[in-house]
């Protein structure tokens, strides 16, 4: 058994690796839907070839993928973004018992063909094909800590969640009913984990996606009001049902056409009032599964735009405020939303993000969730980059219950900028002779400083953001607080006469029991 590769690969190698397992996971699809000899087979083949040479080409030494605690790792380094987004390519890879690849130089069509047939499922299990070795090394990883372990349960359930959203994309496509059996065990998996440690489940909540902005979002905004509801110490029942209704109250956004979703620029009226129907669409489509009569979540995704004022949409009559999941999940939203990059502004930094939550107290949100959420997430927000007086950087992991401007913190960068090992460092203690060796200077946007939130959260390690897209503008209804961009229209109001307006009865309707 050969020594498996511990130095890190090239960034050029770790590129074409990326390529190469998002080309893979399509193509099992492919090799799953079409039978041997197809050419959409070939066409498979030949895309994850092209990737496979690619990286033997720009990898110093051949290079190894190791898949063990449900992650891809390309020889030592672990790539992040990959792992939370290929959770199904990943459990094919376990099924199939396969958790070492080696790529050796000779590697061809044939390989990656078998390779491909072992993991769907149709070929046996070979360690050695000509040019690719399975299971041959296995990796050196370190002794996996307690730490280490906790997160990676949470980083797999947010996987999961992943799925579970673009499933119900995929059903609600199709016409189909919404299963909302997925839906439940993640929650329930979810909750459970956000009890145990809540600041690890915020620390999750710092990552975004360009690709799969909605899902990511709809993720987030669960595991935040799920941390809510625990801190106000809701019951067990009324959890569940807060955790559905925030994982699924973007799901009207389904209907939303994509070129809306992404458009760059401002939007027209139509297309506003297309964005705007989602609450009504998302509701609709949960109390037409069929499967059962009234869940009580269809409220918090009917009214997570009502406001708290009941001056957003849709129009609600026959109550005085939206229900209190609904104000809960609408706290967590608006939070998400600004700390992401839309069509029409930068991203807020998660201090920032605060502060419009409270300027719209009382108005868009309510005033005690408000304070609640921003006790839980303390003065500097887990998940913040903060600048210490040392002048290094460090991403808030921990807040003390008492002297909120001293969290715990990782230490990122150096005080040249250069990546630092990641050690936590706790402001709240004092220095020999008294006094404290670091204090938080002020916080800053992960974004002026380039760095992949993703890598630091799942690994301490400090990777530059992907790329910005540029092109795909994020759109998120503005929420309440913040500045209308340009050419917002708020439809509901324009055309929301009596016969627009629909009633919902809050005996059947309220979560929780008043
Ligand atoms: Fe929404
Ligand atoms: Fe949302």
């Amino acid at each position: 058994m050969s020594a498996p590769a511990t130095v890190p690969p090239p960034a050029p190698a770790l590129e074409e690796m990326r390529s190469l397992l998002r080309t893979m996971s399509a193509a099992l699809q492919t090799y799953r839907l079409y039978p041997p000899g197809h050419p959409n087979r070939t066409d498979a083949v030949r895309a994850m070839s092209e990737h496979a040479r690619g990286m033997l080409q720009r990898a110093g030494e051949p290079p190894v993928l190791f898949v063990t605690r449900h992650s891809f790792y390309l020889g030592p380094t672990l790539l992040s973004r990959e792992s939370l987004a290929l959770g199904k390519l990943i459990e094919s890879f376990e099924r199939a018992g396969v958790e070492a690849v080696e790529f050796l130089s000779g590697a061809v069509d044939f390989d990656i063909d078998a390779l491909a047939g072992i993991l769907v499922g149709e070929r046996p299990f070979e360690p050695e094909l000509p040019g690719i070795a399975l299971n041959r090394v296995r990796p050196v990883l370190d002794q996996v800590e307690e730490d280490t372990r906790e997160l990676s349960e949470l980083l797999r359930s947010y996987s999961i969640g992943l799925e579970v959203l673009r499933d119900t994309a995929a059903r609600v496509a199709a016409g189909q009913a919404v299963d909302l059996a997925g839906a439940r065990r993640v929650i329930e998996r979810l909750a459970t984990q956000v009890a145990r440690d809540p600041s690890h489940a915020l620390l999750v909540t710092a990552v975004k996606s360009y690709d799969e902005y909605t899902y990511y979002h709809m993720m987030n905004v669960c595991i935040l009001s799920l941390a809510l509801g625990h801190a106000i110490g809701l019951r067990q029942d009324q959890v569940a049902t807060l955790g559905l209704g925030a994982l699924l109250h973007d799901v009207g956004k389904v209907r939303v056409p994509r070129d809306i979703l992404q458009h760059v620029g401002a939007l027209s009226e139509e297309q506003w009032r297309i964005v705007q129907r989602h609450p009504l669409d998302g509701a609709a489509m949960l109390l037409l599964t069929g499967k059962e009569m009234f869940n009580p979540a269809v409220t918090i995704v009917f009214e997570h735009h009502a406001a708290y004022d009941l001056s957003g949409y849709p129009t609600l009559t026959g109550r005085t405020r939206p229900s209190l999941g609904a104000r809960m999940v609408a706290v967590a939203d608006c939070f998400d939303a600004v700390t992401s990059k839309r069509s029409y502004r930068k991203p807020e930094d998660r201090r920032q993000a605060l502060s419009i939550l409270q300027a719209g107290a009382a108005k868009g949100f309510d005033p005690v969730v408000v304070r609640s959420f921003v006790r839980l997430l303390g003065l500097f927000p887990i998940g913040s980059m903060v600048l210490l007086s040392t002048g290094e950087v460090g991403m808030v992991v921990r807040n003390h219950a008492r002297l909120l401007s001293r969290p715990v913190v990782r230490l990122v960068l150096d005080r040249t900028g250069a990546p630092c090992d990641p050690v936590e460092v706790d402001l709240s203690e004092q220095a020999m002779g008294g006094g404290y060796r670091w204090s938080v200077e002020r916080s800053m946007d992960p974004q002026e400083l380039g760095v992949d939130m993703l890598s630091l959260v799942m690994s301490g390690q400090v990777e530059q953001s992907a790329p910005d897209p540029g092109q795909a503008g994020l759109v998120h209804e503005p929420s309440h607080g913040e500045p209308r961009p340009a050419g917002y229209v708020d439809a509901h109001l324009e055309d929301g006469g009596p016969s627009e307006q629909v009633r919902i009865d809050p005996d059947v309707s309220a979560p929780f029991p008043r």
